[in-house]
């Protein structure tokens, strides 16, 4: 290979590598919940469009989901998307009321439930 050859290929291989990078950040490629803190799971994950979901239900504020707590107060300016919810959700109970699995079905379930709109069967999010 010729000197430029390999430095033209050198950058192509840089910039595709940055792209990667930063696309494997974003929240448009979320299509699936899969919380790593679950080890061995019974079901498959959960399909979930992160943008397209978030748009049809006109959800504005991130924090609906991504919140932030202080002295068991939700803060308002806030959010969380840069953790999972397990960083902050243990898979067990432990110390706190809600299981990792108990706050997934709080929150997915909970708004359905409230908004009428959404899955609630278990079969709709956890296809076989
Ligand atoms: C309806 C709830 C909900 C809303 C609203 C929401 N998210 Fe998420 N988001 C999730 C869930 C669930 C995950 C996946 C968590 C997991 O698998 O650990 C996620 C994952 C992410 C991730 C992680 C991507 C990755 O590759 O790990 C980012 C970044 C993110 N969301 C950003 C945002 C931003 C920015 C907003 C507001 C514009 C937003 N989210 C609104 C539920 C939501
Ligand atoms: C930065 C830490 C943190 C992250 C990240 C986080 N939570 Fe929470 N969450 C809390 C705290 C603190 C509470 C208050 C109650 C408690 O201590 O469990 C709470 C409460 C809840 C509750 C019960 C109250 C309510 O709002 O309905 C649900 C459900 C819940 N979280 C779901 C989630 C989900 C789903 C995710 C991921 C999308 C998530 N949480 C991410 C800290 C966090
Ligand atoms: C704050 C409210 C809210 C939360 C939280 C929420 N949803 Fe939804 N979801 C909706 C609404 C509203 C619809 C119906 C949208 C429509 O089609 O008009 C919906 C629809 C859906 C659908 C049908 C297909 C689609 O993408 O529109 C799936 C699947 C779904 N939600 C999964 C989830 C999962 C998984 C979570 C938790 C990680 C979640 N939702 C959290 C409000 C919510
Ligand atoms: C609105 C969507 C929704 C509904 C309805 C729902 N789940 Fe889930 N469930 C989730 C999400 C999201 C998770 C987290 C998945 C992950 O991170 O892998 C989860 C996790 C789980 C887990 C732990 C992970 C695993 O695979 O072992 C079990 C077990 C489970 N759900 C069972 C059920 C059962 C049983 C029902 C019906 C009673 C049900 N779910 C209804 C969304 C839902």
């Amino acid at each position: 290979m010729g000197k430029i050859r390999m430095m033209v290929y050198v950058v192509i291989t840089l910039l595709v590598s940055i792209f990667v990078v930063i696309s494997g950040l974003s929240q448009d490629d979320v299509k699936t919940v899969e919380d790593s803190a679950f080890e061995e799971k019974m079901r498959p994950p959960v399909p979930f469009l992160h943008d397209e979901h978030n748009e049809k239900a006109e959800i504005e504020e991130c924090n609906v989901c991504h919140h932030v707590y202080e002295d068991g107060e939700k803060v308002e300016d806030d959010s969380s998307e840069d953790q999972e919810c397990s960083d902050c959700h243990t898979l067990n109970k432990g110390d706190n009321p809600l299981s990792l699995v108990k706050i997934y079905h709080l929150q997915c379930r909970g708004c359905h439930q409230e908004k009428k709109a959404g899955p609630i069967m278990c079969s709709e999010c956890h296809p076989r």
